[in-house]
């Protein structure tokens, strides 16, 4: 049928990096064989039970119909509640918005503010899904390379140049950083502000793993900076730090102006966030449940240290300790040098010869990389760790 086709926009966009290769992992282990999936950045815990048992009661007193498009107002209420009381935000309930997930927020958002062909400027590593975010709100994406000597945080005089080269009108930030694990100092962070000030550039800050941090890390948004709060939007949520992932919610938080763009974007194209996750974030919003956090973050910072100490004992691999969410990317170059091979090949032989499925570095703009998920267990990254070992010395 020569009238109905896929349109350029749309073959523009390409399948998450990520998403493809958990699913042949998938595939293989369906087919018997034993393998460990570092893939996915899906923490193996469960979501905790007083959250879920919310989402049943309201399934059990019939609390399944519509609710307002930016969510119910209890919850916005109390997503303003936690903005301030975790990273210091300081929004009222009209500038915070709940969304089907992060990547719903950060779409509402460029939908919302993105003119067409705007250059949005994203650092690399950057998380697989911008470009394509970018790309489907009509911008143009601006990669920035990446800056592995720095420990993955960009000087701000590059990110200057960048946006005075390309005439950016936007940055994508995206602290602490998925794949790199890299978390700024305030005043790195401060001059990215400073640049995006002087450039009147807009800022949309994905701070989903915000409270996932190690070492004695700080996590600070944008928005709570001098000259942030007018020009960010931050998108943040229990996703990560909670296992949501499947109950798809967020919160998007930004100007008033901003929000009621994205509520209006919202009402027409999804009517409302799912109204029994509403009931269950608005738990997690009352209920802080220090306890659960303390046993995750104990077993994150378990793993982590694992990963980092035998890595460094593998010819060929290393590792800078990552201070947030829970990837480890793993510099392959020296390995990829000796072998004549890409990271992309590097995943390839792991998962087919090793049985190991990474994520190659190639995904988010940083080649020679790979990056493993440390939201595994601890008899997974072992095994991990083995079949690493056993890749980097075969001949
Ligand atoms: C940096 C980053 N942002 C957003 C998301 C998407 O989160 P959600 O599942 O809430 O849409 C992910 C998921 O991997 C992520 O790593």
């Amino acid at each position: 049928m020569a009238g109905l086709a896929p349109n350029a926009r749309s073959r523009r966009i390409e399948e998450s990096a990520t998403l493809a290769i958990t699913a042949k992992a998938a595939a293989m282990k369906q087919r018997g064989a034993d393998v460990v999936s570092l893939g996915a950045g899906e923490p193996d815990f469960p979501t905790p039970p007083p959250i879920a048992r919310a989402g049943v009661r309201a399934i059990e007193q019939g609390r399944t119909r519509y609710t307002a498009a930016p969510g119910v107002p209890e919850l916005r209420a109390a997503g303003a509640d936690w903005l301030r009381a975790t990273f210091g935000l300081d929004h009222g309930k009209d500038e915070v918005m709940v969304c089907a997930g992060a990547k719903a927020a950060l779409h509402m958002a460029l939908d919302a503010v993105v003119e067409p062909g705007d250059r949005v400027l994203i650092l690399a590593p950057y998380w697989v899904s911008y470009p394509a975010l970018v790309t489907m709100a009509d911008g143009e994406p601006v990669i920035v390379p990446p800056v592995p000597e720095r420990g993955f945080v960009h000087d701000a005089a590059a990110v200057r140049d960048a946006a005075r080269r390309h005439g950016a009108r936007g940055l994508i930030l995206n602290y602490p950083n998925n794949p790199s694990g890299a978390v700024p100092e305030r005043h790195e962070l401060q001059a990215i502000v400073d640049v995006a000030r002087d450039l009147d550039l807009w800022l949309l800050s994905d701070e989903i793993y915000g409270t996932l941090l190690y070492d004695g890390a700080t996590h600070v948004s944008p928005a709570v900076l001098p000259g942030g709060r007018e020009r960010t939007m931050v998108v943040s949520g229990f996703t990560k730090s909670h296992t949501m992932t499947g109950w798809r919610t967020s919160f998007l938080a930004a100007p008033r102006a901003v929000i009621d763009a994205c509520c209006r974007i919202q009402s027409q194209v999804l009517g409302n966030p799912c109204t029994i996750s509403q009931e269950a974030m608005l738990e997690a919003c009352r209920t802080p449940l220090p306890e659960d956090q303390a046993t995750r973050m104990r077993a994150f910072g378990e793993r982590r240290r694992f990963l980092c100490d035998a890595l460094a004992g593998i010819r060929g691999l290393s590792l800078r300790p990552p201070r947030g969410a829970f990837y480890a990317l793993v510099d392959a170059r020296e390995l990829c040098a000796a072998r004549g091979i890409d990271d992309v090949q590097v995943a390839e032989q792991l998962l087919e010869r090793h049985q190991l499925a990474v994520v190659p570095g190639s995904a988010f703009a940083i080649p020679g990389f790979v990056r493993l998920s440390y939201a595994a267990s601890m008899d997974d990254l072992r095994k991990a760790v083995d079949r690493l070992r056993a890749f980097a010395e075969a001949r």
